[in-house]
C-alpha cells in the first residue's frame, strides 16, 4: 500500500434523480435522505484513499439552503482533503440539476470525518494525502483548523491545544 496518495485519487461521484419515495410532503428531496447519500459517497471517498473499512466519526454542520425538488438530479461529489493518522476528512458537495432547463446549482457542502479500522474496529493509519490542485491545496490548509474545533466541540481537545484556533482568534 503506498504512504502517499494524491487527493483526486478519492474523487467518488454519486449520481441519482429525486423519485416520489425519496422526497417530503411539499415534494423536495428529504433532509435525511440527503444525509444518508452524503455519508455513504464520503465513506467510498474514504475507502479509496485507505484501503480498509471505515467508520463515520463526525459529520460538520449541513446546512439547506436550497431544496431539491421531485424529478431533479442530485449527484454529489466528496473528496478527501486531508488524512491524519487514522482519521480523514472528506468534503461532500451537492448539487441539484434540472436537466430540462438546464439549470445547475450547488445546494449544500459539509464535512465529515471517517476513521479506518481493522477487522476487531481499531483504529489504523492511513496513507498521507498530497494535494495537487489549488483547491485541493486550500481545503488542505483548512482541514487542520477545521480538526481542531470539531475535536474540542467533541470534548477530544482541550481548547488550550487547539493551535490553529488560537492563531485564529488572536489568542
Ligand atoms: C470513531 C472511533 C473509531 C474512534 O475510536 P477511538 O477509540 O475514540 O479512537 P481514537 O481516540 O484513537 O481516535 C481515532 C481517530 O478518530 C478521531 N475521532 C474520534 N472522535 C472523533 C470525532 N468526534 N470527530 C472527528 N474525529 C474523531 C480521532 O481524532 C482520531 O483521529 P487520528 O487517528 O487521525 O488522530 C470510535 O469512536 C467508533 O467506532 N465510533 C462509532 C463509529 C460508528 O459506528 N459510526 C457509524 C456507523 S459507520
Amino acid at each position: 500500500m503506498p504512504k502517499i496518495k494524491k487527493a483526486s485519487g478519492s474523487l467518488t461521484i454519486m449520481t441519482e434523480m429525486v423519485m416520489p419515495n425519496d422526497t417530503n410532503t411539499l415534494g423536495y428531496l428529504m433532509g435525511g435522505n440527503l444525509m444518508r447519500m452524503m455519508d455513504i459517497v464520503g465513506a467510498i471517498s474514504a475507502q479509496k484513499h485507505s484501503n480498509r473499512i471505515v467508520v463515520t466519526a463526525s459529520v460538520d454542520n449541513v446546512s439547506f439552503v436550497e431544496s431539491i425538488p421531485l424529478g431533479n438530479v442530485v449527484s454529489l461529489e466528496a473528496k478527501v482533503t486531508r488524512a491524519f493518522n487514522s482519521s480523514m476528512e472528506v468534503v461532500v458537495n451537492v448539487f441539484s440539476e434540472n436537466i430540462p432547463a438546464g439549470e445547475k446549482s450547488n445546494t449544500n457542502k459539509a464535512y465529515l470525518t471517517f476513521v479506518a479500522v481493522d477487522k476487531s474496529r481499531r483504529p489504523v493509519e492511513v496513507p498521507e494525502l498530497i494535494p495537487e490542485t489549488d483547491e485541493e491545496k486550500e481545503y488542505y490548509a483548512g482541514a487542520l483548523r477545521r480538526r481542531q474545533l470539531r475535536l474540542v466541540l467533541a470534548g477530544r481537545m482541550q481548547p488550550s491545544e487547539a493551535s490553529e484556533l488560537k492563531a485564529l482568534f488572536g489568542i
